[in-house]
């Protein structure tokens, strides 16, 4: 079995983070999304891995490199437009070849694993095996219904009036019978070749198609607001593991991660968080639920439940509550600056929220 993980797209709904890197590469526990993908899919034993990248194809391929340091062979397509997931299927025909792969939405998080269905999938070789969950809100997703027995009777991408509340998690398998479906489909209303109404074309033409309900913790990292919950949840899972120098005035919790190179000088950091190479930390209080990237200052502050991206420096401010500061920001009221007092450069689509 191939996979192919799918890492172009726009990255809208993650503005203003999304102008300057890919959704994919957002840090989770200080680990890019794309990493945790790519853990799930080496426990499945797949080492033959095809990336469709957009634009950002540089930045990812200088986060992934080619590989081999985990024992697999990842080749990029380039998608030069995002015209939709049937479309990176059919850019991957050569890839592909006529082998069974899994397709694996980049954006999406599913810690638990995905072994079980992946089982499920091998030995039954369905057509293709959907993975499902339930949301509270299913419009916003592929919409699946499915007999008792698990057959795919219709999908529905993003319907207005959805008829059940099982959405697809953005993990698919497939066998080769999926080009032809692709081959087949027209572009939806949006403008894309879409997944769902390939797979709903296989329905049709009564192939075999499976939907197995995934029991675990599932987020799709589109939005700011999943991110943060995506990381607190994985958080939740941290071992203590202090690499980094902590000064006998700093008070360290459980589930805490220094890394090598980070300081951490008269303050304290509640766990679980995790705070990366080089950072310093001085006169202030870390967490619960936050991650600090590589390279970071942070001095007179508090910060819980947040995520500060590599290289960000915050100072002098009294509380950062569950918030994502991007790479190299400067938040914090400066040496010279009068308080109380605002001053933002804020870049488009930025959401800053201040309370007196
Ligand atoms: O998150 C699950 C949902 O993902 C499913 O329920 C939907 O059925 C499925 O269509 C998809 O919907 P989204 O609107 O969330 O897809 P998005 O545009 O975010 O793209 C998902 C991933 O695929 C993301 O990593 C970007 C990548 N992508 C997307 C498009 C449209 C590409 O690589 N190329 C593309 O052309």
């Amino acid at each position: 079995m191939k996979a192919l993980v799918l890492s172009g797209g726009s990255g809208t709904r993650l503005r203003p983070l999304s102008y300057s890197m890919p959704k994919q590469l957002i840090p989770i526990a200080n680990k890019p999304v794309l990493a945790h993908v790519l853990k799930n899919i080496q426990e499945l034993g797949v080492t033959e891995i095809g990336v469709i990248v957009g634009d950002w194809a540089p930045e990812i391929s200088d986060v992934m490199g080619d590989g081999s340091r985990c024992g697999t062979r990842v080749t990029y397509i380039k998608q030069d437009e995002p015209l939709g997931l049937a479309h990176c299927v059919e850019l991957a025909r050569d890839f592909l070849g006529e082998d069974d792969f899994v397709m694996y939405l980049g954006d999406n998080m599913l810690p638990d694993g995905i072994q079980e269905i992946a089982e499920e999938f091998r030995s039954a070789r369905p057509a293709a095996q959907v993975v499902v969950h339930k949301v509270s809100d299913p419009r916003a997703f592929g919409v699946v219904e499915f007999d008792q027995d698990g057959q795919v009777e219709r999908l529905v991408e993003k319907p207005q009036e959805p008829r059940s509340d099982l959405a697809l998690i953005g993990v698919y398998f497939f066998t080769s019978a999926i080009h032809e479906a692709v081959g087949a489909i027209e572009p939806s209303a949006r403008g894309e070749l879409e997944i769902t109404d390939a797979i709903q074309w296989l329905v049709t033409q009564g192939a075999e198609v499976r939907a197995s309900e995934y029991g675990g913790y599932w987020k799709d990292t589109g939005k700011a607001d999943d991110v943060l919950e995506c990381n607190r949840h994985i958080l939740a899972g941290l071992s203590t593991d202090i690499a980094g120098d902590i000064d006998a005035e700093s008070e360290i919790g459980d589930q805490v991660v220094i890394a090598p190179g980070a300081r951490v000088v008269r303050s304290r950091i509640d766990g679980p968080a995790v705070i990366g190479p080089g950072t310093v930390i001085t006169d202030s209080h870390i967490g619960p639920f936050t991650s600090i990237g590589s390279g970071c200052a942070l001095s007179a502050t508090t910060v819980e439940e947040s995520i500060v991206l590599d290289g960000a420096q915050i100072s002098r401010i009294e509380k950062v509550h569950y918030s994502l500061i991007g790479r190299n920001a400067t938040v914090g009221i400066g040496a010279g600056t009068p308080a109380p007092h605002h001053r933002l450069i804020v870049g488009d689509h930025t959401r800053v929220e201040v309370a007196a």
